[in-house]
Parts: C-alpha cells; sequence; structure tokens
C-alpha cells in the first residue's frame, strides 16, 4: 500500500515517474528556487536521478516528499512531505525534515499550510517520529510564514553556502524525546493513511 493523505482540498499522494516533467519544473524555475542559493541547475535526467531517490525514500522509509494533486481538478500543484536525512546538516545527521514547494499559481491559496499540516501530523501519529524540522532562508518570508502557522517550532540560526538560514524544530508532545533513530523501522507499515485535516 502507498502512501496518500487527504485533506480537504489536497490529495497528497507518492511521487511518480510520470510527474518528472511537472518535478523537472519545480527543479528548475527560478522564482520558486529564488531563495535556494546556489542550487544545482539541473537537466532533466538529473532530475529523473533525483526524482527516483525520492520514490526509494518511501519503501525505505515509509515518508518522502509527496505530491500535492488538487481534489476537484486533479492538477499538479506541487510537493510537500517529510524526507529522512542521512546526511550531514548543520549540527544534525539522521534527521526528518518537512519542505514544501510549490507551482507559483498555486501561492497565497493557504496550500502549503494545509498540506504540511497533514504531513507533520501523518509524522507524528503514524509514523512517531520525536522530531520534525525545517530549514528555511531567512529571506524567504512566505515560508517562514507557513512555519509560523504549524505549531510550536523552535528556532536557530546557521550559515550555509553563505546565505543565513533558520532551523525550525518541533517536537511531538505526546511522544517525549528519545533518539530519532528508535524509529527508523517502518519497513513493516506500509499502509494508507486519510487525514481528517485539523482545522
Ligand atoms: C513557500 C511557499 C510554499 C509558500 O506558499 P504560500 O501559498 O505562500 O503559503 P500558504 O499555504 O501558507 O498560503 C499563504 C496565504 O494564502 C492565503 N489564503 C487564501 N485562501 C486561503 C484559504 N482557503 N486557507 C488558508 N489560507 C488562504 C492566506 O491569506 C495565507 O497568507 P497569510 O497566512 O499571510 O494569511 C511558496 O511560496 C513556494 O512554493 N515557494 C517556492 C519554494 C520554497 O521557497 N519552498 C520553501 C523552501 S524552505
Amino acid at each position: 500500500m502507498s502512501i496518500e493523505l487527504v485533506t480537504d482540498r489536497i490529495i497528497l499522494r507518492e511521487l511518480e515517474i510520470s510527474d518528472l516533467e511537472n518535478f523537472h519544473f519545480l527543479e528548475t524555475d527560478e522564482t520558486i528556487l529564488k531563495y535556494y542559493g546556489n542550487y544545482p541547475k539541473r537537466n532533466i535526467l538529473e532530475t529523473k536521478d533525483l526524482l527516483n531517490f525520492v520514490i526509494d525514500q518511501y519503501k525505505k522509509f515509509n515518508t518522502g516528499r509527496l505530491a500535492m494533486i488538487h481534489k476537484i481538478n486533479n492538477e499538479y500543484m506541487g510537493w510537500c512531505g517529510i524526507k529522512y536525512n542521512e546526511q550531514q546538516r548543520h549540527n544534525y545527521t539522521h534527521y526528518y525534515d518537512l519542505g514544501y514547494r510549490l507551482k507559483p499559481e498555486f501561492w497565497g491559496k493557504g496550500y502549503a499550510t494545509e498540506a504540511s499540516k497533514a504531513c507533520i501530523q501523518y509524522g507524528f501519529d503514524k509514523l512517531k517520529l520525536n522530531k520534525i524540522h525545517a530549514i528555511v532562508n531567512i529571506e524567504n518570508r512566505q515560508s517562514i510564514n507557513v512555519i509560523e502557522k504549524l505549531g510550536k517550532f523552535t528556532k536557530e540560526n546557521f550559515i550555509e553556502n553563505n546565505c543565513t538560514k533558520n532551523w525550525y524544530s518541533i517536537i511531538n508532545e505526546h511522544q517525549g524525546i528519545r533518539d530519532e533513530f528508535e524509529n527508523v523501522n517502518f519497513n513493516m507499515l506500509k499502509h494508507k493513511f486519510n487525514i481528517e485535516l485539523m482545522q
């Protein structure tokens, strides 16, 4: 069974190779990538490798970036989801981060916040994560605005690629603080999870 989260207006489902064109747009559009610093310029084949990496995450960790599909017209709006990171970044290794990236025509409609709430709920209630992080360039007001609507994130600054960024962390209050490694045992958990989104 694959991961699927359903909110009032959005279906979040696993990315597929057939999403490549949409995914590539999100990987290359300059407006979308404005605050990403020296983000790699990918050609379509490199994007395909990245997409395969994302798809692989679902099997390995039962999480990853998910396609955001408009419930009414089936449009591909962007992606949102919790990724498991094995590489060190700032002071963290083996952590989960929330990310989102929407096509500009879907900005300013509350979709990023709606999808993010569902992903955090999935991370805490289904994956039983202790902590979720988010990394945002301090100049990215729209993204900071999303984080501020999601709950009690703590914040610390760090520098990466000559940009100052906020490293946000939110704790699963129902779970207590334990080591994140304890949660990396999801292989038996493949399931379909429908969310009635928190209002
Ligand atoms: C970051 C990004 C996802 C934010 O998207 P967004 O559309 O601004 O975020 P939201 O979903 O919170 O929607 C914002 C606004 O929609 C408005 N809105 C309109 N209709 C709404 C509705 N039905 N429900 C809720 N909000 C609604 C709200 O007024 C809200 O603004 P406010 O909180 O100031 O009142 C988007 O700018 C993006 O994809 N950027 C490029 C990629 C990027 O930077 N990603 C983040 C990297 S850290």
